[in-house]
């Protein structure tokens, strides 16, 4: 996730670029650039860290000119540096270009144009883009633009200036967002709305594969066959606050509905073009890697440490290597025993966590190898691990984690195929079967996500619980696990999470009537005995809520209120059945007017011991 402007007009660009970024930093603030046309050339100014840094790079030596584009970055291909920050230009400096998204054919494309004599000054794959451009000129600036987009593959938002054309701005969108604000005598590029709410109201918003040139006095639409297209306008009320929150009343429940896309990002270009089986380039293992490892161990903390406990059993089952799973301030102090036949996988979204740094420098200190799943390119877990898997959630600003937890999840299966593949120890069938379940799981989140009323609902009902208890059994535990975290940590209702089975041996003396539970009954295999655990709570008069795949016609019967899931292999439904946990939570804190995005004594990443 990144977040992009452009501008083209009577007034000068920076001014806008810099304040449009400013509003889109919670996209990304690793670093920050800017591409101005002077008349003469196309003069960049960029560098790694936050917007501040560009500002007094800049000092008073502001760039001038009436059109330009900016970039502010998340890091994902490339750590943060001067040389990966955008806008990114071609040899002769005729292009710049800022993107926002993922090429993932990019490698390809990089090595013939390295064939052909192209210097890469990034290892980004945004460059490649810019170099295609140069490569393919023509002298037509538009048809070159679009020669490159038949040949780029991912996800993108860009935005292309040319100094032959300086009194144009092209852009394109698939699968991220992108907005033309319309003024007079001027239009604005944006990511996002904030970013331009204080200059004009009027917008039009991209959808996938539309095409705009924008001047300052015209924008010209087509759709992806080239087809004109006349927008319609939408008009902004909000005002800039909310504008920054895309409308939503909290980073959170806007983090909740980004989920579908940040699942997405995470999984593209990790999935084998045949559907087979899970890639993961950056780990490029061989069956000697694996067969090496006798045990693995999971760290973490937090909402982390439970994504954990869902990639233990994926991967016990799926890949059959035992896994142990560590909360980070233990594992440092319990002198667990490790050594060079212990793979570690420490999983955190900051990648900035203190006692999983520690214990992540303890299991290499023992001789392990390691490695990190974090949503933050160049973080110090990211620079301390042997190797990293990156999540793309893109930035979480909500104490509370929800989108970062769903992509680790996402990650953690991946990884369980992919080591299951190279081991030999998964049918080709089953495989097939949970790349085609990681396939469709966007659609399913967002499906989810379309009417989350009958959530809203009891959420409400239930917002003058003093406890609440959420069981499962297997996988759904381990949801159960983080559903309780999420309603404690944000609307202070004390809640616990038991594998159902374990509630008869002492906390079953405090469900008594009236009292709340929420039961997970996702897992088939033991689908019949949660269901006796649910009859135990129901004897004692508790009120019971029950999450459960679709099409689930028995469940009704024992429980006082169902909330459905789209219909999911058992391995991917834990990915679904968090959402209505998130989002019951959610609610709650709203309900009981707590502060949602910054809970009471809570911190987004904790770097102290
Ligand atoms: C803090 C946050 C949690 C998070 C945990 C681990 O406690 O409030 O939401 O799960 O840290 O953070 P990490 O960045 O390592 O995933």
């Amino acid at each position: 996730m990144c977040g992009i402007v452009g501008y083209i007009g009577f007034n000068e660009a920076t001014p806008f670029l810099v304040d449009g970024m400013s509003k889109l930093e919670y996209r990304g603030y690793d670093s920050a650039g800017i591409a101005v046309f002077d008349g003469k050339r196309i003069n960049i100014e960029k560098c790694v860290g936050r917007l501040d840094r560009l500002r007094d790079k800049i000092g008073a030596h502001v760039p001038t000119g009436t059109i330009g584009i900016g970039h502010t970055r998340w890091a994902t291909h490339g750590r943060p540096s001067d040389q990966n920050s955008h806008p990114h230009a071609d040899a002769s400096g005729k292009f710049a270009v800022v993107h926002n998204g993922i090429i993932e054919n990019y490698l390809v494309i990089k090595e013939d144009l390295i064939a052909k004599g192209h210097v890469f000054l990034s290892e980004t794959d945004t460059e490649v883009v810019v170099h295609l451009m140069a490569e393919l000129y023509n002298g037509d600036f538009e048809q070159t633009v679009k020669k490159v987009l038949k040949i780029i593959e991912g996800s993108y938002s860009l935005v292309f200036m040319c100094a032959d054309a300086p009194d144009k701005l092209i852009c394109t969108k698939k699968d991220n967002p992108l907005v033309i604000g319309l003024g007079e005598g001027e239009n604005f590029i944006a990511s996002d709305i904030p970013a331009i709410i204080n200059y004009t109201r009027k917008n039009y918003i991209l959808s996938d594969g539309e095409f705009a040139v924008v001047t300052k006095d015209s924008v010209w639409v087509e759709d992806r066959d080239g087809v004109p297209i006349s927008k319609k306008v939408f008009e902004v009320y909000w005002d800039a606050e909310a504008a920054e929150k895309g409308g939503y009343d909290h980073f959170m429940l806007k983090e909740i509905y980004e989920q579908p896309q940040a699942v997405r990002a995470t999984m593209s270009s990790r999935i084998a073009k045949d559907e087979s089986t899970t890639i993961f380039n950056e780990l490029n293992w061989v069956k000697d890697d694996l067969d090496n490892i006798k045990k693995i161990f999971i760290i973490a903390c937090g909402t982390a440490y439970h994504a954990g406990i869902v990639g233990k059993y994926y991967i016990e089952q799926i890949a059959k290597i035992p896994v142990e799973v560590d909360i980070a301030s233990e594992f440092r102090y319990r002198k667990p025993l490790v050594d060079e036949s212990t793979l570690t996988i420490v999983i955190s979204q900051s990648g900035e966590t203190s006692d999983t740094l520690a214990a992540l420098k303890e299991a290499k200190r023992l001789g392990a190898r390691t490695l990190a799943v974090t949503n933050v390119v160049g973080s110090s877990i990211a620079r301390e691990a042997d190797q990293v898997i990156y999540t793309y959630a893109g930035p979480e600003i909500a104490v509370a984690s929800t989108k970062a937890y769903t992509t680790q999840l996402a990650v953690m299966l991946m990884l369980a195929i992919y080591m299951g593949n190279i081991k030999n120890v998964l049918s080709s069938e089953r495989s097939k079967e949970l790349v085609h379940a990681l396939h469709i799981l966007p659609e399913q989140l967002d499906e989810l996500l379309k009417d989350v009323t009958n959530i809203k609902e009891h959420a409400y009902r239930y917002k003058e619980a003093k406890d609440m208890f959420f069981l499962g059994r297997s996988l759904d535990y381990a949801v159960a696990l983080e559903g309780s975290l999420k309603l404690k940590e944000i609307s202070y209702i004390h809640a616990e999470a038991y594998a159902a089975g374990e509630l008869k041996h002492g906390t079953l003396a405090l469900i008594v009537e009236g009292v709340a539970v929420i039961v997970l009954a996702t897992q088939h295999d033991v689908y019949e005995k949660t269901l006796s655990n649910i009859k135990e709570v129901k004897a004692r008069d508790a009120e019971v809520l029950g999450i459960a795949l679709a099409g689930d016609d028995s469940i009704s019967k024992y429980v006082d209120h169902t909330i459905f899931i789209p219909k999911a292999d058992k391995y991917t439904a834990p990915i679904l059945s968090v959402l209505p946990l998130q989002i019951f939570a959610y609610y709650a804190a709203v309900a009981r007017e707590c502060d949602v995005d910054k809970p009471r004594n809570l911190a987004k990443s904790v770097t102290v011991e």
